[in-house]
């Protein structure tokens, strides 16, 4: 169930005379698919403001937040906004890519009460943005290098995603730091560099099956969520996103339990307000990734702590996809 907060007025799109609100996890300027491309001032009261000045933090679109943590000390109720993210991997040709947001464009276009991304490969970026410019579906990428430019074979900067329209980037995937060697300090720099350019880190976390059975979860999450998140400002901790991905469970069926899920997101929202305050670390919002269904998508999205997923196999359905999108909205 999407919180009682209504959502904050985002860009506006005014093609055809129709006003229709345009995804703006960070405001700034967006493209409209017909008639121009316009500036519109976000939730930050920033009047018209450049890419530039609209910073994470300034407590934009992505604080609009509807999950309530059900807090009972004194501060204001927090609501978290759930986000349920497509991390389509290495999948999907640009041909199949724009077939299937086509597909999901039918459904999810005016979708309120969830954020709804998908993180296609790079070489589908451009053409994945053409295609739900102007409707709520965000773009996100599936990594970037710490660095603007240089000799880096083979890697692409914040400032490419962002000129292509990209909103989000998966930083810290179990994926990339088993089979490409990323560690958490790379993790740490890929985050400030994406902070520092109006994107917002999906920052990935998680144990293995051999340090969950050798009593090694809390630790690898908090050596995972301390190295990574070191030195980052409370007010941009805000508005980033953290995922759980336990690696036993990512692509293997096999999903954590509620229970499991559940004390893994506790665990990290701890960590998080260790190293910042309660309000800070109530308002992230942390993803379940592993082996998420539409089946069991419900019971994991009700657990107190997860505010949405972030779905590998499950989003290169368009049909599977859509109705996990559309479980959130029911989860509570
Ligand atoms: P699966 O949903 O295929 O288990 O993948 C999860 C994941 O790695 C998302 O980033």
């Amino acid at each position: 169930m999407p919180g009682k907060q209504a959502p904050a007025k985002r860009g506006a799109s005014h093609a055809d005379g129709v006003v229709k609100f345009l995804p703006a996890p960070l405001c700034g300027v967006y493209p409209a698919k017909e008639g121009p491309v316009i500036q519109e001032p976000c939730s930050c009261n920033a009047a018209k403001p450049a890419r530039a000045a609209c910073r994470p933090g300034n407590d934009c679109a992505p604080a609009i937040l509807q999950k309530s943590n059900g807090l009972e000390n004194g501060l204001n109720t927090i609501m978290r906004k759930p986000i349920i993210a497509g991390n389509w991997k290495m999948n999907k040709t640009v041909s199949e890519a724009v077939d299937f947001v086509e597909a999901i464009k039918r459904d999810l276009a005016d979708i309120k009460g969830v954020d709804v991304v998908v993180c296609p490969p790079f070489t589908a970026l451009q053409a994945v943005g053409n295609v739900i410019a102007g409707t709520a579906i965000g773009l996100g990428a599936q990594n970037m290098h710490w660095e603007k430019s240089g000799a880096f074979t083979g890697a692409v900067s914040a400032g490419m995603l962002r000129e292509l329209y990209c909103h989000y980037v998966i930083i810290g995937h179990s994926e990339r730091r088993s089979l490409f060697g990323e560690t958490d300090s790379d993790v740490n720099r890929k985050v400030k560099t994406a902070l520092a350019s109006n994107l917002l880190p999906i920052v990935c976390v998680g144990e293995t099956l051999k340090q969950r059975k050798a009593g090694k979860t809390e630790s690898v999450l908090k050596t995972q969520i301390e190295k990574g998140l070191k030195n980052i400002e409370k007010k941009e901790l805000k508005s980033l996103i953290t995922a759980y991905e336990p690696i036993w469970a990512i692509g293997t069926g096999v999903t954590a339990t509620p229970d499991q899920a559940q004390q893994g997101h506790q665990f990290i929202r701890g960590l998080l307000k260790g190293m910042s305050d309660e309000k800070t670390s109530q308002s992230i919002r942390i993803q379940y990734g592993g082996s998420v269904k539409p089946e069991n998508a419900g019971e994991l999205f009700q657990q107190p702590d997860i505010d949405g997923g972030l779905i590998g196999g499950a989003s290169l359905d368009a049909d599977s996809f859509v109705r996990i999108v559309k479980s959130v909205l029911c989860a509570g």
